[in-house]
Parts: structure tokens; sequence; C-alpha cells
């Protein structure tokens, strides 16, 4: 199939996959070289199998094999489990890869991308982003669901993000509950100018 593809398009064709499908058939070795040689131009490969699904933690050793195959000249970048800059560094470090994705991490907290780059190049740790910042995020994100998926599903698609955006804040749970069953636009801004008001003058919160 990736071969077709490849072969149709004048367009870089990349490819993510996983280990394999379960302990017994863990075949990415192959699956990479097989992948690089028919012609794509990168591979992110998530380190856990199909049949794993989200159990257990992300295993990068076969990653970092990959990586380190000198038949393999392609960029290789790794993914499962890296939710800040530390363990970013860690992985790049002892893995080598030529490039990390983020998944979870970075649902309703957009922002370790930048923490990360900001890392990598200081070798400090960015301030998080102060409640006026994850209001002003979420409200175009907010705006963007709806312009994109319209009404209904826009405010559906939102209802993952908000418990994220304000994670760690105390007694959050009565704003996400009205976060996540309203319908009206101007009731959810309305909620959210709340936790402005409410949360202002939180410290910087983690997440
Ligand atoms: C909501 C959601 C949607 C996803 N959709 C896809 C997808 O369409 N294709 C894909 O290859 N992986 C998809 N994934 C898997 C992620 O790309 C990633 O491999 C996995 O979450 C592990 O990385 P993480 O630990 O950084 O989250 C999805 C994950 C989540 C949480």
């Amino acid at each position: 199939m990736t071969s077709e593809i490849v072969k149709i398009t004048k367009l870089p064709v990349t490819v993510k996959t996983r280990l394999g499908w379960d302990d017994t058939t863990k075949n990415v070795t192959e699956v990479a070289e097989r992948l690089q040689d028919i012609g794509i131009q990168a591979l992110s490969i998530h380190g856990r199998t199909r049949a794993q699904l989200y159990k257990g933690s992300a295993d990068w050793t076969l990653i970092g094999e990959i990586k380190n195959n000198p038949r393999i000249t392609i960029p290789i970048f790794g993914n499962g489990d890296v939710d800040s800059p530390e363990k970013a560094k860690m992985m790049r470090d002892t893995y080598g890869v030529d490039g990390i994705m983020i998944g979870r991490a970075s649902i309703g907290y957009p922002w370790i991308f930048n923490e990360i780059k900001h890392y990598f190049k200081t070798g400090e740790l960015a301030p998080p982003p102060d409640v006026a910042m994850r209001v002003a995020t979420c409200r175009k994100h907010l705006q963007r669901s709806l312009e994109w998926k319209g009404l209904v599903t826009g405010i559906h698609e939102m209802r993952r993000h908000y418990v994220n955006y304000f994670k760690g804040f105390d007694h959050f749970k009565e704003y996400r509950m009205k976060l996540v069953t309203s319908y009206s636009i101007d009731e959810i801004n309305g909620i959210l100018d709340e936790i402005l008001i409410r949360y202002a003058d939180n410290d910087l919160i983690k997440v």
C-alpha cells in the first residue's frame, strides 16, 4: 500500500507505526527497512504494540536500535509517553532519535512544544502559562473548533480539552461540569470569564 502511495505522488510520504502487532510479532525493524527501501522520507515509531493499546509504558529500545541501524538513513522519530522537556531530552539523548512526536501531553497543553524547544536551547525550564494565557488559548481553540467542525461537533470535541487546559486547578470540577454540558457558546465563554476571575491570583501552574 505504501509503495503505491509513494509512486503516485510527488509529495514526501512519511509513515507512523507501532512496534508490531503483539509481543510475539514485533517486526518494526524489518518494516522500517522495507519502508525505507520503497521510498518513504521519514518514519515515526510509537514504542508499543497494537495489542498493548496504551497499557504499560512505551519501550523505546527498538526505536533506538532502528535509529542506530547502519542500513537506515531516513529520519527516525520516537513516540510514546513524552510529557515533559526533561523526558524529551532523556529520550533524545538515550536513543539518538531525529525527532520526537507528542500526542496526549499536548491535549489541552499546546505549550509543551515550545517548552521543549526552550529547554533544548537554554537548558532551563520555561515558566508555565498563566491563567489568562490558558483561558485565551482555550477560547481561541473553541472558536477554531466551531469554525472547523460546526456548532455541535465543535462543542463536543472541545469537551475533552477543558480539563487539561486547567489541570491542577483547585476545585475546578464545578466549572468543568458546566463546560462539558453546555451547548451555548455565550455560556461557555461566560464560564471561561468566571475561571479567569476565580483563578487570576493562582501561582503559575505546571501540569
Ligand atoms: C485522541 C488521540 C487520537 C490519535 N489518533 C491517531 C491517529 O489518527 N493516527 C496515529 O497514528 N496515532 C494516533 N494516536 C496515537 C498517537 O499519535 C501516539 O502514537 C500515542 O498517543 C502515543 O504517544 P503519546 O504517549 O505522546 O500520547 C492518537 C492518540 C490520541 C490520544
